[in-house]
């Protein structure tokens, strides 16, 4: 019988015939006898082969070094050691693939992340990054499954565009690179699939957008990434309020879900990575998010005698020390931020009655700080027009855009969960490009 580790280890069938496959962590040998430990991806516990010398050759098992691949068939017996469960002992070794141990490079000792980002074609095979790639893959089926157990449904927007849908012009242009434009304009990567994701909701009602997005960001920061995935959910018929309620619950749910589903891998991370993760993921859980308008968190800031980087001004822009101080410190929990000033939120957001804020909502983390930025959109035709005049935007462009607003336009709102942000979040790793399997930065495309 042909079974993975992560189920294997599971059973409490002892004395049966198994066969498994894997690559070699370990393999330290006695006089008599090899210990061989094994992993195939399928959990961070690794099993543990026991090779009798007198059935498998000295001369062969010099080629099991780390990081080979074999198959081993034996018999799945209860541990006599106190390491382990359960254990094989070999019958036959079948040796898939050698790794030269001179030229190996992931040998048994500790490797910095550093390293480990150069051979990005490697990392897999480490616990660590195991741990982070299965947990983001609960995370991305924890996603559907909300919405789609929510009534929302998958919508697929164009990564290829003509439009800068948050207009802060960070776009990566698509050229053939000769002088014919291929599709007669420019085009670039989408920045967002919110304007597409609109259309979408103002017709099936509730659409959620799981894809990538580019931004030519040239900030080499912990939480930047050039290319990165972005969850966006839109809706019809509601406001702000149900937009920050389905926001905090839709996170609180996929949290929860990795808590239940990614256990070991969680406790792993806990324990190797960053020893306060669990209690952080259980206390954002456990704990309702505070919502204040921007103004107020300004005025926090300006109270709080802090000498930051950028000085506190009412107007300006919030960064990550400044959402870091509010949700580490003084808070101590996530928080929405409202109503920001509409100088500088995106031009589809809606107008307060004060005529100068909007009904933005940005969401921020602990160690992350933004993590979701959303809003309710702007659903009046006129007014649209007008703020799309002042920002000097090409209202030509955007005409499909206009014309939601012209027939049968109702409240609506979404926001945009970045996908890596939450993910880093869950594993408590500290740098975004150790949560995504190929990460794209400023000087690196690599692999
Ligand atoms: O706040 P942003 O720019 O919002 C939008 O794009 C809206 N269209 C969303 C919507 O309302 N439908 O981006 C949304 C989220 C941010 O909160 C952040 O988590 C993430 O996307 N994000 C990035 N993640 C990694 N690298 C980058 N360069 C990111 N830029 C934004
Ligand atoms: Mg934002």
């Amino acid at each position: 019988m042909k079974i993975r580790i992560i189920d294997l280890l599971k059973t409490t069938t002892y004395n049966i015939n198994v066969s498994v496959n894997g690559w070699v962590r370990t393999h330290r040998q006695s006089k008599n006898i090899s210990f061989i430990a094994i992993n195939d991806g399928s959990t961070v516990h690794n099993l543990q082969i026991v090779a009798e010398h007198e059935k498998i050759k000295k001369d062969f098992l010099k080629l099991v070094t780390t990081g080979s691949a074999i198959r081993v068939d034996g018999m799945f017996v209860l541990s006599t050691g106190n390491q382990q469960h359960g254990e094989i002992i070999a019958q036959n070794i079948v040796l898939y693939g050698t790794a030269d141990p001179q030229e190996y490079p992931l040998q048994k000792k500790e490797h910095s992340l550093d390293f480990l980002r150069n051979i990005a074609h490697l990392r897999m095979r480490t616990n660590i990054f195991g741990a982070i790639f299965r947990v983001r893959h609960n995370l991305a089926f924890a996603i559907h499954k909300y919405f789609h157990e929510k009534g929302f449904f998958y919508f697929n927007t164009p990564i290829i565009t003509t439009s800068d849908a948050e207009g802060a012009g960070k776009l990566f242009e698509v050229t053939t690179g000769d002088n014919q434009d291929f599709f007669g304009v420019p085009a670039n990567l989408t920045v967002s699939g919110q304007l597409e994701g609109e259309l979408g909701a103002l017709g099936l009602g509730a659409i959620y957008t799981f894809g990538p997005t580019f931004r030519a960001e040239n900030s080499n920061t912990y939480r930047h990434l050039a290319e990165f995935w972005m969850v966006e959910p839109e809706m019809a018929f509601i406001d702000i309020n149900d937009n920050m309620d389905l926001a905090e619950d839709f996170l609180k749910y996929v949290i929860r879900y990795a808590i239940e589903t990614c256990e070991s891998d969680l406790i792993f991370l806990n324990n190797t990575v960053n020893s306060g993760l669990i209690e952080s993921l259980h206390s954002v859980v456990n704990n309702k998010f505070v919502r204040l308008p921007y103004s107020q968190a300004i005025e926090i800031l300006k109270q709080s005698n802090r000498e930051f980087e950028i000085p506190i001004v009412q107007g300006m822009d919030l960064s990550s020390e400044h959402e870091r101080f509010l949700v580490e410190e003084y808070f101590c929990c996530p928080i929405i931020v409202t109503d920001y000033p509409k100088e500088i939120k995106a031009f589809y957001m809606k107008l307060n009655e004060d005529g100068k804020t909007v009904r933005a909502m940005d969401i921020l983390f602990p160690q992350i700080g933004e993590i979701i930025g959303g809003s309710e959109r702007e659903s009046d035709y006129l007014k649209l027009r007008q703020r799309m005049e002042e920002l000097g935007m090409n209202m030509k462009q955007l005409w499909w855009y206009l014309e939601t607003r012209k027939f049968g336009t109702v409240p609506h709102a979404g926001f945009g969960l970045g996908f890596e942000r939450l993910v880093l979040f869950v594993t408590g790793m500290s740098n975004i490009r150790d949560v995504i399997p190929f990460p794209r930065t400023p000087k690196n495309a690599n692999f």
